[in-house]
């Protein structure tokens, strides 16, 4: 039998590999809601219009929202022979309306059917991000700000560099999802132009009203140009793009939560509910949350990479490569928003082990720094002879075995007799972090700032 929608000019219907290799319903069942929401704006624009007559349009929308109802309810049984959503969407209406169901088609194609459907899609997975990202903000900086003065080692080459506090490392993420959220909402700022009408690639002779379908599904307005609405996949590249970048700030994180969470370092004690044990070693709790989050960014880079493959290239307008644009997307979506998911999690449930962190930001010389800005500032050196004076006390206290804090006062006098005792009080960890008070310093006295300005805006 011949294909029902598009058979006229057929003999013969498809071989069953042509069938298979053709097919998306599969997949693209996904967008069932989209479908619907889009065929309704459609039929009520052709009704509005004049192209199609009212009575038609009731029974188109009635029989449209009763599939809707079926497919959510899993009562819809889909059918590959009818390739995709579009089609098994319009079959079903056919059999519930009889004639007027062949009407709906009228001044569309599946290519600007499909456009719109994914970009609704998107737009809502774009709505979906946003809110889950706020909502791992929020833990961060509730637990920045329960942590604001907690010390611990800040790392530059993944060596003690200088003392932060926890918080403020906390924070440090807290920035990098803010810029996530707004990549993804300048992104959907792009997106929101509505193909719908632009047909197969060159619009339609019908007096339809594009302006009316783009608002009544919430575009902001109609896209242009009738060969780019049905061409363009950037929308799901940007996003795809937005979410490597994002997937990677996250898997970072991950990382950090993996080192952390060893009993070499000891920083953080992760909760049972984001770990796991061994089959074999009875002490173990292994980060597999962490670990999967941190392994993420390779499929979702590889979506945006699969997608960028696809149409480069591609003469326009649509052609069926494009019906590869999904399952990677589909993919990459469902990871980010599991991975923002766990590691909100994680990072509620994560209690920082403030003793060690302490103990770790006071060790490895952490506050040389401290010392040679307090000879700057107290006896006047120039930095580069404050730094050289410094080292040569680190190199004293690494052969006595001791911090800087454990020379004597006439060991360091031995090096530079101008010293005196005050110079003690800069050599903790906490004085140290606490003196950063400079704008985007680590100082508690910051953090709390930052971490209340944080929880104030994303309330
Ligand atoms: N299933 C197709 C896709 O996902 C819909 C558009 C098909 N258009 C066409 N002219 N065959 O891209």
């Amino acid at each position: 039998m011949t294909n029902k929608m598009w058979g006229g000019r057929f003999n013969t219907g498809p071989d069953e590999i042509m069938e298979k290799i053709n097919a998306s319903i599969s997949f693209d069942q996904r967008l069932f809601a989209q479908d619907i929401a889009g065929s309704i704006a459609h039929a009520t624009m052709l009704g509005e219009c004049g192209i199609i007559a009212k009575s038609d349009v009731r029974d188109i929308v009635r029989g449209l929202t009763a599939i809707g109802k079926d497919i959510e309810a899993g009562r819809f049984t889909f059918s590959a022979a009818l390739e995709d959503i579009h089609m098994n969407v319009e079959a079903a209406l056919k059999d519930r309306i009889g004639d007027a169901a062949g009407r709906l088609h009228t001044a569309r194609s599946r290519n600007d059917q499909v456009a719109t459907d994914f970009k609704l899609y998107v737009r809502d997975c774009l709505d979906m991000f946003d809110e889950q990202l706020s909502g791992l903000q929020r833990a961060l900086a509730k637990k920045a700000l329960a942590h604001a003065a907690a010390v611990m080692p800040g790392f530059t080459h993944l060596q003690t560099a200088q003392p932060v506090t926890f918080g403020h490392h906390l924070l440090a993420y807290v920035e990098m999802i803010a810029r996530d959220r707004s990549r993804f909402a300048d992104a959907r700022k792009r997106l929101n132009e509505s193909p719908l009408g632009a047909a197969a690639l060159a619009g339609t002779s019908f007096p339809i009203d594009r302006t009316m379908t783009a608002k009544a599904l919430g575009f902001d307005r109609p896209t242009r140009n009738s060969l780019d609405s049905v061409a363009d996949r950037d929308f799901v590249l940007e996003t795809l793009a937005a979410a490597s970048i994002c997937a990677m700030h996250l898997s970072r994180f991950a990382e950090e939560l993996v080192i952390w969470s060893t009993p070499q370092f000891g920083f953080i004690s992760l909760s049972d509910r984001f770990t796991t044990g061994s089959s074999i070693m009875p002490q173990k709790k292994n980060p597999d949350a962490a670990e999967l989050i941190r392994a993420k960014p390779g499929r979702i880079l590889g979506a945006f990479t699969s997608l960028l493959l696809v149409m480069k290239g591609l003469p326009l307008a649509y052609s069926k490569d494009m019906q590869e644009d999904k399952e990677p997307a589909f993919d990459a979506i469902d990871a980010l928003s599991l991975a923002i998911a766990a590691m909100t999690g994680m990072a509620s449930d994560m209690e920082p082990a403030t003793d060690k962190l302490a103990a770790a930001a006071g060790a490895g010389y952490s506050t040389a720094t401290d010392l040679a800005d307090w000879l700057v500032r107290v006896l006047a050196m120039p930095f580069r002879d404050a730094h050289h004076v410094t080292g040569t006390l680190v190199a004293m206290a690494e052969k006595n075995g001791v911090e800087l804090d454990g020379l004597s006062l006439q060991d360091m006098q031995s090096v530079e007799q101008r010293i005196t005792a005050d110079v003690f009080k800069v050599l903790t960890p906490q004085a140290s972090a606490g003196s950063r008070r400079s704008f985007g310093g680590t100082a508690p006295a910051n953090v709390k700032r930052e971490a209340k300005r944080w929880l104030k805006n994303l309330a």
